[in-house]
């Protein structure tokens, strides 16, 4: 266990370096990189923040992509949608129900409504019937009940601006992974000026902050960003407004695509990837669909890593958590078996996790070429030779 006390003490350091260095909380975003700041690292699979550290915080707040980046997220992800004014907001569900405290506003007690979303009769107060003052005025809470329940109603929703801003302000090259949410729904709900699209409007505001260029390309390692959607006509869309790479989200089995209404199985096929990979980088699916599940038991993994890789498709799977309840019963209770699994038995090349500090501890204290593990590793054999004298 030795290592361990080794690895923790500059991890604490670097915890209250990163505390003393905080901003107020919100800062206008400034534009462009700083050309100082250590770069985005390339050389293992990415670390990519799932709505922030939100296994520690409620998600898509300002303290959880905040304790994320402290944490060593390479990427901090995040869900766009809007408000009534088309304000570009974070947060993952169309409705408020669940992460806010909605239900304790008496003067929102008449906005509850009854939409279709993605086919779906879906009730409850929905963020597009709210002005961005209106959901500033409300406060975010933990999803699950088995989370830390302490900072419910403390924290407000934040704007796609103030996010980048989170990721442009971080003590290095911190990349940003926002989705196109539910774009149909919203375009469908929400008119901006000019006849512009939910779309045209997600792709200017990474402009406005200077996201740019192809993927490793000189820009985009100033600035990284993958642009996410289970919507491909958003996808091809957007790749007529901008060359930052995008990721193609990929839904259980049994949901067809919001947009075009594809299956499962057609989307996955040779074919769409042939398809496809014009307009992406890679694809996003949803683990158990990768690598089946019985009983909790993994079942034989699928040839999609493997298909994907061959059309030179990346592969970012969602999502990993701690909890014993999300942990199959082939990884021991062990989220670290499980990351292991997943980055060398299977190969994947980014992993969506609620909880990066695991992730980043796990690919630190594992990767052959990082110079902290080489030191731990001369530490090891000094105290191993020592032990034979
Ligand atoms: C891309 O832009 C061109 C030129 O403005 C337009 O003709 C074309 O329809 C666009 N494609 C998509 C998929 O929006
Ligand atoms: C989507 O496709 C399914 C299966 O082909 C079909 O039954 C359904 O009617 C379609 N839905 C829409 C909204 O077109
Ligand atoms: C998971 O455990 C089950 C039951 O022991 C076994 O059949 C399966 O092969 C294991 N899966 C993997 C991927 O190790």
């Amino acid at each position: 266990m030795y290592f361990f006390y080794v690895g923790f003490v500059p991890f604490i350091f670097l915890l209250l370096v990163g505390a003393c260095a905080g901003r107020s909380l919100h800062p206008l975003p400034r534009k462009g990189g700083d050309g100082n700041k250590k770069p985005l690292q390339t050389s293992r699979p990415f670390n990519i923040a799932h709505r922030g550290s939100n296994g520690e915080l409620p998600e898509e707040t300002a303290p959880a992509y905040r304790r994320a980046i402290l944490e060593g997220a390479d990427f901090i992800e995040t869900d766009i949608l809007s408000s009534k004014d088309g304000v570009l907001i974070c947060f993952h569900d169309v409705t408020l129900d669940d992460t806010t405290d909605i239900a304790e506003h008496k003067e929102f007690a008449n906005r509850k409504r009854t939409y279709e979303v993605q086919g779906v009769k879906t009730t409850g107060f929905f963020s597009v019937d709210f002005t961005l003052k209106e959901l500033k005025s409300l406060r975010v809470k933990q999803r699950y009940p088995y989370r830390d329940q302490q900072y419910n109603g403390k924290f407000p929703i934040i704007t796609f601006e103030e996010f980048i801003s989170i990721a442009l302000d971080a003590p290095r090259i911190v990349g940003i992974y926002p989705e196109i949410k539910n774009p149909v729904f919203i375009n469908q709900r929400v008119k901006w000026p000019g006849g512009k699209k939910f779309e045209d409007k997600f792709v200017e505001t990474l402009q406005k902050y200077g996201y740019k260029g192809s993927y490793m390309s000189k820009d985009w390692l100033k600035q990284p960003a993958f642009i996410q959607s289970f919507a491909p006509t958003s996808l091809v869309y957007a790749s007529n407004l901008t060359d930052l790479p995008k990721i193609f989200l990929i839904d259980d089995i049994n949901i067809p695509t919001q947009d075009t209404n594809q299956s499962y199985w057609e989307i996955t096929s040779d074919r769409y990837f042939d398809f496809i990979k014009k307009y992406v980088v890679g694809i996003g699916p949803w683990k158990d669909t990768v690598v089946p599940v019985k009983h909790n038991y993994l079942q034989t993994p699928t040839d999609l890593v493997t298909r994907a890789h061959a059309h030179n498709l990346q592969v970012h799977p969602y999502t990993y958590r701690n909890e014993n309840k999300f942990l199959h019963f082939n990884f021991s209770q062990d989220p670290y078996a499980e990351y292991d699994f997943w980055l060398n038995e299977i190969g994947v090349d980014g992993l969506f996790t609620d909880f990066t500090g695991s992730l980043h501890n796990f690919q630190k204290w594992t990767s052959v070429d990082d110079s902290a593990s080489k030191l731990l590793h001369k530490i090891a054999l000094m105290i191993s030779s020592y032990k034979k004298v």
